[in-house]
């Protein structure tokens, strides 16, 4: 067997070894996106990613190791802020990745649009199945854009990659019949309701920066509104990055106030609990180092647990916001522990509004 050969073959098995897995951690999935991943190779378009620490790297030269990691069922840092070591791009979990392609339901001829471009690897799998023709990718930072170019050239695939900020889409490209973020946002943004063709569907990570967001797919109708749920898979997706979050920072309150709570730290490491009680929170609440900060208004939130089983939490400023958990948190164990596949999504000119409908036929409601 010649060298050539050899490592074709190493490459095919793993591939296949991804799939398998891929399979295994998703629910029944189509096999037209099964089929995408055994055609497409991951490895081009991770030539290099960050180990946990967001500090070395793995890269093509480290051979096997690199290989086995990009095969593996992970998602892979593949750029990091240089002060702070934040992730700010990464190849996406895979079977996430196929979770929401199968959502997408992306048929071949289908104009899709692809926010947040990374590395390239989702856009290829999405040219698979559309035609490269007929693939927008998108993303705000420009080396990445042209890197992940180059890779999907090399690839085969020549798809319009953009440098632009997904909040506003792309209007010269529009309508399109299926839109894909892969970035979270908050709310859908009206640019993306506006350039989706009736009929057709949106699937975007829904999120505050607590852990576990969840993905939205939404189908157009014909009345302008878009509606639909949520897939069951856990999705911490990094946010869409705007200019203007910034701007609203509030100060930190000194003032502070420590109390018993009956909710432990570790509540909101739950995947199940933390999408619901983020749709209690305020919009502008992030979670630290375990503290819940709101950038808005300058609360806080810190639970400490104690060797005894209770916790106290101390919070500060014009907000409990741990109270806002609290409330969530038994109304959420009342409710027998609603799962996120069980919530619908409504958009519309009226508001973003996700509904839990109860057995008991009680509806949850809240406003995005
Ligand atoms: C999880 S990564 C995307 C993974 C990618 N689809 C892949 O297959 O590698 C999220 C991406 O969203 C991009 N992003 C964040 N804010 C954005 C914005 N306002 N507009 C466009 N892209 C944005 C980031 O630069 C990052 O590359």
């Amino acid at each position: 067997m010649t060298a050539a050969v050899e490592t074709g073959s190493r490459l095919l098995q793993a591939r296949v070894r991804l799939a398998c897995d891929i399979e295994r951690a998703s629910a029944v999935l189509s096999s037209r996106v099964v089929e995408a991943f055994l055609n497409v190779p991951r490895h081009s378009f991770v030539p290099v990613f960050y180990r946990s620490d967001h500090t070395t790297r793995l890269t093509s030269g480290d051979g096997e190791a690199w290989l086995r990691e990009v095969y593996a069922n992970r998602a892979l840092v593949t750029e990091v802020d240089g002060l702070s070591t934040a992730a700010t791009s990464s190849s996406t979990l895979p079977s996430l990745m196929a979770d929401m392609l199968d959502a997408l339901d992306v048929r071949p001829g289908d104009r899709v649009l692809e926010i947040g471009t990374g590395t390239g690897y989702n856009a290829a799998l999405l040219c698979h199945l559309a035609g490269a023709e007929n693939v927008t990718t998108l993303d705000c930072t420009a080396p990445l854009v042209t890197a992940a170019r180059d890779r999907l050239h090399n690839a085969g695939f020549e798809p319009v990659v953009l440098t632009a900020d997904g909040a506003a889409g792309h209007p010269g490209g529009a309508p399109f019949d299926r839109i894909i973020a892969t970035c979270s946002v908050r709310r859908i943004p009206q640019a993306w309701l506006d350039q989706c063709a009736p009929g057709g569907v949106i699937v975007a990570p829904i999120g505050g920066a607590l852990d576990g967001g969840a993905v939205a797919c939404l189908t157009k109708q014909p009345d302008g509104r878009a509606v639909g749920r949520f897939l069951a898979a856990p999705a911490a997706f990094m946010p869409l990055r705007s200019g203007a979050a910034a701007a609203s920072d509030a100060p930190e309150s000194v003032e502070a106030a420590q109390r018993t709570t009956p909710v432990r730290s570790n509540a909101l490491n739950d995947y199940g609990f933390s999408f619901w009680a983020s749709l209690h929170l305020p919009p502008n609440v992030v979670r630290q180092a375990g503290r819940l900060h709101d950038s808005a208004d300058g609360s806080t939130a810190l639970v400490r647990d104690h060797s005894d089983g209770s916790s106290t939490v101390t919070v500060a400023g014009p907000r409990d916001l741990w109270e806002v958990v609290e409330t969530a948190h038994r109304e959420w164990l009342r409710r027998n522990r609603p799962r996120r596949e069980w919530l619908t999504i409504e958009v519309g000119v009226e508001g973003q509004i996700v509904r839990y409908a109860a057995p008991d036929g009680s509806v949850s409601r809240w406003v995005l």
